[in-house]
């Protein structure tokens, strides 16, 4: 197919991820948030555990929270669980156009380990299956008993996985892969636990049983799971972006420090939505981690890239050598890579002033990252890339 019928299919697919994440996460947001408002007092209807209040729109709406079902179901019922389906459909279509149709630029890297885009597709897939296989059972052990010692343990598998994609594909890929990973988990645990549990207690209460609290519990505590996660998911799949957080040496350090930037900032609502409290030290420890992710991002790419020296100067014709033979089949006025319809992001790199034009962007994508060429393609030397430094690093 023509690149740019893929070029739009991309972004039509892009647009519908986005809409459907924000509507996902604005519900999973609302939802905590009215939970964590209701207040118990004395005239509530029976099996209702607290109501709210809430103005938006021009009206005045009465929340009230029955915590296991009401007495006699109503009619209508609205579910929650489009959003969640469909963001997990259309993230995992945006993987197959970006990722897997264009595995040797963003997936496989082959200074990081070679391998045939078959394998690393397989790889990456089944590490969505396994990965959930894993958290499920993580949850259903007594470990599930303490919700602190269940996050601490779901916390180092995810930086394990991090650990490992970034071992086995490029970095871009490798942070998108812990991205997927935990959207995985946070659908599945909607598909998966949280609606079936809730459809048990339906049918419980419609056969005239009373249902076992635990399905309720169960779906509580995955819920709060995806709560903790929706920070950190949104700066993976955003990190793709910015080539410091991915194309550098410790990039699964920094998604590490990015959950638990992402968990305590949750915390921070969550406890002050709930009243109880403000913990602003959630802020400092985001603020220190903000920190840290920036100072881990400056050790540069893996090959580490030697900075400027004062006083060299550097020859341009070399530069412009260095650039078109790496960088200008792809970013062409009419590009001769395959697959390429049009300079990526409009970025041309194949004049004298284009290149000069763009020395800031290619520091940050060649020099401080190894981001450009993607899963160095075009084969770009260390020492290549260190005249690049010493030119971008000048005052040209
Ligand atoms: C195989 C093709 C290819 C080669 C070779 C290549 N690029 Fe790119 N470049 C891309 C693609 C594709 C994108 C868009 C990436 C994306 O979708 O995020 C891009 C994006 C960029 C951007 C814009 C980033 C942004 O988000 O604004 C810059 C700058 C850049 N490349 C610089 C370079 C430099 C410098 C080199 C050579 C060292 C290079 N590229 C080599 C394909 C290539």
């Amino acid at each position: 197919m023509d690149p740019l019928v893929w070029e739009w299919i991309n972004f039509a697919v892009r647009w519908l991820h986005v809409v459907t994440a924000i509507a996902w996460i604005g519900s999973s947001f609302y939802f905590i948030h009215l939970d964590a408002s209701l207040t118990k007092r004395e005239g509530l209807p029976a099996g209702v555990s607290g109501d709210a209040w809430q103005v938006h729109g021009g009206g005045f709406y009465h929340m009230m929270k029955y915590t296991v079902a009401p007495v006699a179901l109503p009619e209508k019922l609205t579910w929650f669980k489009w959003e969640s389906y469909a963001t997990w459909m259309s993230g995992f279509f945006l993987l197959c156009v970006l990722y897997y149709r264009g595995a040797d630029l963003f997936l496989i890297d082959p200074a990081v380990m070679e391998m045939p885009v078959w394998a690393a597709i397989a790889v990456s897939a089944g590490s969505l299956v396994v990965g959930w296989y894993v958290y499920d059972r993580l949850c259903r052990s007594s470990l599930a008993d303490s919700d602190l010692r269940l996050a601490l343990v779901g916390f180092a598998f995810l930086v394990a996985a991090a650990f490992v994609f970034a071992h086995l594909f490029s970095g871009r890929g490798a942070m998108l892969q812990v991205g997927a990973l935990i959207g995985t988990i946070m659908a599945a645990n909607v598909f998966l636990v949280i609606i079936p549990n809730q459809k048990i207690v339906v049918g419980d209460l419609l056969a005239g049983r009373t249902p076992d609290p635990a399905y309720g519990r169960t779906a509580k505590q995955r819920s709060l799971h995806n709560n903790y996660l929706t920070l950190p998911v949104v700066f993976l799949m955003l990190s793709n972006h910015y080539p410091t957080s991915f194309g550098t040496r410790y990039n699964w350090v920094i998604v590490a420090v990015v959950i638990v930037m992402g968990a305590v900032i949750r915390h921070f609502f969550n406890s002050r939505h709930a009243g109880r409290g403000s913990p602003w030290w959630t802020w400092a420890v985001a603020a220190a981690g903000g920190g840290l992710v920036v100072w881990l991002a400056s050790a540069g790419p893996r090959e580490a890239v030697a900075s400027a020296t004062a006083g060299s100067t550097v020859d341009f014709a070399a530069v412009e050598e260095v650039v078109i033979s790496r960088c200008s089949m792809c970013h062409a006025a009419t590009p001769v890579w395959d697959g390429i319809a049009a300079p990526p992001r409009g970025v041309r790199l194949d004049t004298a002033d284009e290149i000069r034009r763009h020395a800031d962007p290619i520091r940050l994508q060649a020099v401080l990252s190894d981001a450009m060429p993607p899963g160095n393609i075009t084969g770009i030397t260390a020492d290549e890339r260190r005249l690049l430094s010493m030119w971008t690093g000048q005052g040209r």
